[in-house]
């Protein structure tokens, strides 16, 4: 199975706030919606709860929680290990890793990430939530530079 974590970050690995997004870019949204839709999004419970109601689950997306407090309606996995062998079990040949900051951090350090769609914010933010450094176990592939930010795609070093 591919498990690409997608994620939007500045140069300093912040990622965001407890409660809300320091950038505003209508064209990242639409790039996670392309990128994702049809696709299986994976996320850790409290990035579930802090989708908007209207947008929970995501739309047209298989939305898998990973939780050890089971969500009704919800398609759950109390750890990382029984996810991976389910997926396996079910022959699913590609995912996304949607967040947040826990669950990155935990994919990242068990290898499991082979791909990352990463949009590079410019600047530093003055807020509070970080990923760890991966970037040193992947190299770039293909970029597309904007102005204040860029869509990276990296994979992992062989
Ligand atoms: N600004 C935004 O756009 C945005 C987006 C996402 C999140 N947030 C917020 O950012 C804060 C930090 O997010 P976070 O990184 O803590 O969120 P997260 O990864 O979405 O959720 C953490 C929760 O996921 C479950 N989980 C994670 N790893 C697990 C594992 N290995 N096994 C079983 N369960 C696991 C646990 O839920 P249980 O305790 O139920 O087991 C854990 O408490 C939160 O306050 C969140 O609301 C903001």
């Amino acid at each position: 199975m591919q498990i690409i974590a997608i994620l939007a970050m500045d140069h300093s690995l912040l990622i965001g706030a407890k409660n809300s997004l320091p950038w505003h870019i209508p064209e990242d949204m639409k790039r996670f919606k392309d990128l994702t839709t049809s696709e299986i999004v994976v996320m850790g419970r409290n990035t579930y709860f802090s989708l908007p109601e209207k947008f929970r689950p995501l739309p047209n997306r298989r939305n898998i929680v990973i939780t050890r407090t089971k969500i009704e309606w919800v398609e759950c996995y109390s750890d990382i290990g029984s996810f991976i062998d389910s997926m396996k079990d079910q022959k699913v040949e590609k995912c996304f890793i949607i967040g947040w900051a826990s669950l990155y951090d935990q994919f990242f350090d068990l290898d499991l990430i082979d791909q990352v769609e990463l949009t590079l914010i410019d600047g530093k933010h003055e807020w509070d939530i970080f990923v760890s450094e991966f970037r040193s176990d992947f190299h770039e592939i293909a970029s597309i530079d904007f102005e204040q930010w860029k869509f990276v795609t990296l994979i992992r070093n062989s």
